[in-house]
């Protein structure tokens, strides 16, 4: 008798992962390291001492240790909202008349709406491990400011967020949730910080760039006595922390006997998808198993489909280590599509290289075709997904009815990072049909190429 697969399915407290998985011990070819914009030289430790914890600094370049614990505090403050459920997409499926089994893991069931809580506890703990007296940080869509802001008043740290402008005009209600655990919310880029006046000078009239706030909040934390500067994607240490979403769906999916021929992943600076694919990563470099990994990223930010490997600064201020990555340029500044996290101009570096060395494909997708994957979605698995998430669930959508024509039954699993109940002004400009793509021109592109850093003997 075959066995029946549960809609949902939850592991209990005890089955829940008590190590992150570090994915670049795995890797025969580590990522190429970080550079002191100063130097030009591989940054260590005590160079990001001033910007990171030194905890975190240590995670940031810790390409060996593949198990790192997770501090008991953390594990605690994770059981408030984890483990996190897996769940067989029976009403898709069938609505899509498709042979392929669909899983997600969803993300969204917490305060902040997403999978970014699950560094920003991590981040916080630290903080006040090392005795700081504050943070700051940048928000996009919202979900990472208020995951931040929900941990820092956890652990008692007073947080100012940067949120990009064209998020903050279009969901005044993100700014609120922050404001109420405690956090000092400011429209980037602001005359608060030399760079974002720097910004404001040259073009009034932005609406801010994920690299511009994280420019202002690493401003306002190395001036500031006792503060530090967290980020929610990109960094190697936030993919080390999101490991635990690939883990537990590893586990999950162990327990129904199901192993994924497929994983999707929308893709902003890449941190829940270098925490889902993780562990069927490993599998793919160690030879174990050969899933397909896809990262999916929006038409009009496309860093991996149409961007350059090179090395790069985080942030457009030009302040933050070089990172070899895939990148648009940090002057990049996408159009404000609603999909306020998927515009970042650069790829984690990890993901980077994966993808360089082909264990990775990436797609590109544009915000009418992804609304049109979330409306669907949501009638049939009655779950309003962000429109970040919503990138996966078009390109599961796709895969599916791929299997529809071949008849193959293939197993895929994709991450729902969170939910969308901020984004009604996009789900509201798609019904309408007022929803427009942008999908900038190579001219476009090549203007952020220009501009990417020259350093003598490694990129002239
Ligand atoms: C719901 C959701 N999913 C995905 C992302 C993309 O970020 P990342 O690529 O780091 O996972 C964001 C970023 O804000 C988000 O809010």
């Amino acid at each position: 008798m075959t066995k029946k697969i549960p809609h949902r399915l939850y592991l209990t407290e005890d089955q829940m992962p008590t190590q992150w998985y570090n994915l670049r011990a795995d890797m025969s070819e580590k990522p190429d390291p970080m550079l002191n914009p100063a130097t030009g030289k591989p940054v260590i430790p005590e160079d990001l001492y001033p910007v990171f914890c030194e905890k975190l600094a240590h995670q940031e370049l810790d390409d060996t240790t593949r198990y790192i614990d997770i501090p008991k505090e953390i594990l605690e403050m994770y059981k408030n909202y984890r483990p996190s459920p897996l769940c067989r997409a029976y009403n898709l499926e069938r609505a899509l008349e498709t042979p392929a089994k669909i899983y997600y893991k969803f993300e969204g069931n917490n305060t902040s709406g997403s999978h970014k809580l699950n560094s920003a506890i991590a981040q916080a703990y630290y903080a006040k491990e090392q005795g700081l007296t504050g943070l700051t940080t940048e928000t996009g869509a919202g979900q990472w400011g208020t995951a931040l802001a929900e941990s820092c008043c956890y652990f008692g740290i007073p947080l100012t967020v940067y949120m990009v402008k064209a998020s903050y005009e279009q969901k005044p209600f993100r700014k609120s949730i922050m404001e109420t655990f405690g956090a000092t919310v400011i429209a980037s880029p602001s005359n608060t910080t030399e760079a974002g006046r720097k910004i404001l000078a040259t073009n009034p009239n932005t609406s801010g760039s994920l690299g511009c706030a994280i420019s202002e909040a690493v401003e306002k934390a190395v001036t500031t006595e006792g503060y530090k500067y967290v980020l929610g994607s990109v960094l190697n240490q936030v993919l080390l922390h999101q490991s635990i979403v690939g883990l537990e769906s590893e586990k999950a999916m162990e327990m129904l006997g199901e192993y994924p021929d497929v994983v999707i992943g929308c893709a902003g600076g890449g941190s829940n998808l270098g925490g889902l694919i993780a562990p069927f990563m490993r599998d793919k470099i160690t030879g174990k198993a050969n899933p397909r990994l896809i990262a999916v990223e929006p038409a009009s930010c496309p860093s991996l489909t149409r961007g350059k490997y090179m090395y790069d600064y985080c942030d457009t201020g030009k302040i933050t280590p070089m990172a070899k990555m895939y990148t648009l340029g940090c002057t990049f500044a996408p159009s404000p599509i609603h999909a306020g996290g998927l515009r970042y101009h650069g790829m984690a570096p990890i993901l980077s290289k994966l993808y360089h060395e082909g264990y990775m494909e990436a797609v590109s997708v544009e915000q009418t075709k992804v609304f049109e994957a979330a409306t669907f979605f949501a009638k049939y698995e009655s779950i309003l997904p962000a429109p970040e998430s919503a990138h996966a669930i078009r390109t599961a959508i796709d895969e599916a009815l791929k299997c529809k024509e071949t008849g193959e039954e293939k197993t895929i699993l994709f991450g729902l990072t969170g939910t969308g109940f901020f984004d009604m002004t996009a789900y509201s400009s798609f019904h309408e049909g007022t929803m427009i793509d942008h999908i900038p021109t190579d001219e476009e592109l090549q203007k952020g190429f220009d501009k990417l850093p020259k350093i003598p003997g490694i990129q002239e």
